[in-house]
This record gives C-alpha cells, sequence and structure tokens, in this order.
C-alpha cells in the first residue's frame, strides 16, 4: 500500500515541477559547482567523511563574481539547507538574488554544506544505501546526527581549510535545527560562531501552527514502526524517483483519479498545484534533482510536534532508560547556545510559530529576533522569493560586515580587470526572469512542503 501510494505521490508530484520552455542549460543535483562557473563564479567541490563512514559533498564559493583572487583569507560563510532538499537552495535565484552568491558578492568565502542521507551525501565508507541489508542502518539518523556530527565535521573541515577561527552560520528551516542541536549538544561548539543567522530555524514546537498536522503527529510512531516493517526508511531516494518514470510503471494520475476515491487526497493535490503551476511538463531529470533525507528526521519532528517538546530521538522508555537513563528523552537544552543568534522568522509560516521563536530566543542568552518585514512571507521564501535579497538577506551581510574588517573587503572589488566583466554580466540575469535550474529548484520547494504534508496524510 505505502509503495503504491508513494508511486502515486511521485506521479502527482513529478507532473507539478517543470515549467515549459527553457533557454539555458538544467543542472541537475549532481552539477551544482557547474551551475554555479555557470553563474560566473569560482566553484569547488570538497569531501568530508564523518567518523561515523559517511562521506559529505560541500560546495564552496571561494569569492565574488568581481574579485579575482582566493589569495587574500576571507570570513567564512557556512551555509546548511532544510529538510529534503540540498545545497542547491541556496543558488536556486540566481547569482543576483541567490544568498550564496549575495554574501560571496559581499566579500565572503562561502561553503555549502549537505546533510547525510541527501542525493549528495548518500554514500558512506561501508553501507550501501541501496542495498536492502545496508540501508536501514544507513538511514538510521535524524537531525541530531546531523547537527551533532555533520555541521559539525564540516565546520571543523572548513575552519581548518581555511585557516579561520571562526564562521558565521546560516542554517534554514532544519538547518537551524541542525545548529540548535549542535550547539546545546556540544557547546564548545559556540566558540566557533562569529555570527548565527537561523532562517525559520525549527527548534521548539509547542504552538506547531499545522493543525492537521499535529493531529497526525499523535500517530507518529505507528506511522514510522509501519514503514520500517515495510523496509521505507528513506524519502524522496533517487531509486524510488526512477522507479516512477520506468515505462513499465504504468501509474498515470488521470487514471487513478477516475478509478480510485481512496485517492481523493493525492487528486486533489494536483489540482492544488496545478493552480500554482499550470505550466507544467513532465521531465525525467526531476529525478536528479531531488534533495531526499531519511525518513527519522521527518519522524524526528514528529515526535516533537506530538510532545510538544525539542528533545532527542524517543525509543520508548525502556530503551529510553538504557540509552539516556531516564524513561523520556532529554531536551535540546538550547540554554547552553551562547552564540550571538539571530532568529529571522515570519508571521505567516506555516511550519513555525511566531510564539515558539519568541519562546527560544528567550531561553537563548544571545539570542534577538528579527520578523520578516512581509507579513505573508513563506517558510521557503527565505531560498525562494525574490524580495528575500531585501528584506532579509542584505540585512545579514550588513550584519555580518559590521563584525569584520570592512574596508579590505571593498578594496578587493576595485580591481581594474572587472571593467570587462561587469558590461558582459549585464545580459546574463534579469533578476526576475530566473533561468530554468532556478524553476526547477523553486518548484520542488513547493513541492516539498506538500510532500511533508502528504507523507503523513498518505499511510
Ligand atoms: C587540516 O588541514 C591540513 C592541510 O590543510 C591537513 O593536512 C590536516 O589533516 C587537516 N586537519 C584536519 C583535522 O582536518
Ligand atoms: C536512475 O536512472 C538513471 C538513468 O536510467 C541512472 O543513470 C541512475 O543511476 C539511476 N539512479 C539510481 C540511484 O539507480
Ligand atoms: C539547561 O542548562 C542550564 C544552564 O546550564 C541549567 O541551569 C539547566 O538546569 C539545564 N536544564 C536542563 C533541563 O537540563
Ligand atoms: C556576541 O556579540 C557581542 C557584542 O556584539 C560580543 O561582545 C560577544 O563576544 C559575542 N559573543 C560571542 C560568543 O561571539
Amino acid at each position: 500500500m505505502w509503495s503504491r501510494f508513494l508511486l502515486v505521490f511521485y506521479s502527482v508530484v513529478c507532473s507539478l515541477c517543470l515549467p515549459a520552455g527553457r533557454d539555458r542549460p538544467i543542472f541537475t543535483i549532481y552539477e551544482i559547482p557547474e551551475w554555479i562557473r555557470y553563474e560566473g563564479y569560482v566553484a569547488e567541490r570538497h569531501h568530508v567523511t564523518t567518523h561515523d563512514g559517511y562521506i559529505l559533498e560541500m560546495h564552496r564559493i571561494p569569492y565574488g563574481q568581481h574579485q579575482t583572487t582566493s589569495a587574500t583569507r576571507r570570513p567564512v560563510v557556512f551555509m546548511m539547507h532544510g529538510l529534503m532538499v540540498a545545497s542547491n537552495s541556496y543558488i536556486a535565484l540566481g547569482s543576483q538574488r541567490g544568498v550564496a552568491y549575495n554574501f560571496a558578492d559581499a566579500g565572503f568565502d562561502v561553503w555549502l554544506g549537505n546533510a547525510r542521507g541527501n542525493t549528495l551525501s548518500r554514500r558512506h565508507v561501508t553501507l550501501d544505501p541501496d542495498d536492502s541489508e545496508d540501508k536501514s542502518q544507513f538511514f538510521d539518523f535524524s537531525f541530531e546526527e546531523i547537527g551533532m556530527y555533520d555541521v559539525a565535521q564540516m565546520i571543523d573541515y572548513v575552519l581548518n581549510y581555511t585557516g579561520n577561527e571562526k564562521l558565521h552560520y546560516i542554517g534554514h528551516s532544519q538547518g537551524g535545527t541542525a545548529f540548535l542541536v549542535l550547539a546545546s549538544m556540544k557547546p564548545e561548539y559556540n566558540e566557533k560562531f562569529t555570527s548565527v543567522h537561523l532562517l525559520a530555524g525549527v527548534g521548539y514546537q509547542e504552538y506547531f501552527p499545522n493543525s492537521a498536522l499535529r493531529t497526525l503527529a499523535t500517530f507518529t510512531n505507528v506511522i514510522y514502526a509501519a514503514a520500517l516493517g515495510l523496509g521505507i526508511v528513506e524519502v524522496d531516494s533517487p531509486l524510488s524517483f526512477n522507479r516512477t518514470t520506468d515505462d513499465s510503471a504504468d501509474y498515470s494520475l488521470p487514471d487513478i483519479c477516475d478509478d480510485n476515491a481512496e485517492q481523493e487526497f493525492l487528486c486533489d493535490l494536483e489540482t492544488i498545484t496545478k493552480l500554482i503551476r499550470d505550466d507544467v511538463i513532465e521531465e525525467d531529470i526531476m529525478g536528479s534533482m531531488f534533495g531526499g533525507a531519511a525518513l527519522k528526521q521527518i519522524a524526528h519532528y514528529g515526535q516533537n510536534i506530538r510532545d510538544k517538546s525539542f528533545r532527542r530521538w524517543n525509543y520508548g522508555a525502556i530503551r529510553n532508560r538504557e540509552i539516556y537513563g531516564s524513561t523520556s528523552p532529554p531536551i535540546y537544552n538550547i540554554s547552553l547556545i551562547t552564540a550571538n543568534v539571530t532568529m529571522h522568522y515570519t508571521v505567516n509560516d506555516n511550519l513555525l510559530d511566531e510564539r515558539d521563536v519568541l519562546a527560544m530566543a528567550n531561553d537563548m542568552p544571545n539570542t534577538v529576533v528579527r520578523r520578516v518585514a512581509r507579513d505573508d512571507f513563506l517558510h521557503a521564501d527565505f531560498v525562494a522569493a525574490f524580495d528575500a535579497k531585501d528584506l532579509v538577506t542584505d540585512y545579514i551581510i550588513e550584519s555580518m560586515l559590521q563584525l569584520q574588517d570592512i574596508e579590505y573587503i571593498e578594496s578587493e572589488e576595485d580591481d581594474s580587470e572587472n571593467i570587462d566583466d561587469s558590461t558582459e554580466s549585464e545580459d546574463i540575469t534579469d533578476p526576475n526572469k530566473p533561468d530554468s535550474s532556478s524553476i526547477i529548484v523553486l518548484s520542488l520547494m513547493i513541492k516539498i512542503y506538500l510532500s511533508i504534508y502528504a507523507l503523513w496524510v498518505i499511510v
């Protein structure tokens, strides 16, 4: 049942993702550095192997479009993506509006992380995520491991590689959760942050805004156990996508909607998403754009929503006592987070309530909040909206520059060779016309929020 529903679901989401017409190359998720170079920047690919064997991919934009050398040491910005996306979310808006590019142009050395298990970090020194025996072990992680191991080790790698002592951290959604976990579980890491900006960073979920999902979260354990029983440990794997694009798997959506009232929800979903994008076409390249995640990441959020508590994974009373020494899981004690944090949030966020943001800021000693000055700004808009630069990014840049040596950054922009570059770059990007890759990634974000929703509803 699960897999059939998932197949249906994938055919829904695939049909909504792509607009027709493209005049520029499309870069898959595997080609992020190529895409960055296409936008006129230098790009590097780095790999970090965690202590528990996951091989993570990182991307680096060492300097901005109008700077010509990496010889000077620049202040580092490390950026961590949200749930079920990857480092491409920070470049999706193109060279003028993409957050990563904006930071690079402002004089920062930009590093983009990828969490274990996403399409780019879906590798391990001994475990094969596609092997039916290995996969349950490979995907046995949630955002806690991403924060405590992946983010910690990527940060160490970046600091060592660049010779910097500290960096600026940017985390969107789950990228914010990962920071909260790391800085509370390993408080020594607080020293490594010059500043931290969380964009709708999810932690406390006492007032989780979506009441339907809140009700469904009550069944988290049942859902998760059922999924494990069926061998489902991963969401949006490249393999599951391949299955649906296979010609022999004939699950076209209109047929199902005609025949089967059971799946009405999905048909409604299709109608809704068609309204969002009525210019959709199907395209199998989509398969390589998915971010992917472990089901346990979503289940862990589900537990926290259900329990109205930001705490560690709940194994059940008996195992909790073995592992944690208490029948209920310990909380993440965010009062131990001493780093200077700004929590950016929006009042119209469907996954994070203002009251929870304020409560977190109240419990963290050096934290301020900043409400986005557009009330209909959404959860994904931090990386997907065209006005994110004016409303959020410019503020962050200014605030980070104040903590750095601004003068040397500005003097570097004065390179004489750059006059040619800038005339050339003029026709490259109209900020209001994203290229095809951008549109795919932005469409994916819509898909991701729908799919989180669908994951709960389907089972
Ligand atoms: C730090 O970087 C140097 C070279 O840049 C490398 O030899 C060393 O192994 C790195 N250390 C760690 C802990 O990554
Ligand atoms: C998915 O299919 C494509 C093309 O058939 C193939 O190159 C790719 O390796 C497949 N991905 C996985 C994870 O099997
Ligand atoms: C959280 O940390 C603070 C500061 O060390 C401490 O006073 C408090 O008791 C801790 N709370 C819990 C629940 O562990
Ligand atoms: C936070 O910022 C204040 C002033 O802005 C500074 O004095 C303090 O050292 C900073 N704390 C950390 C942990 O960087």
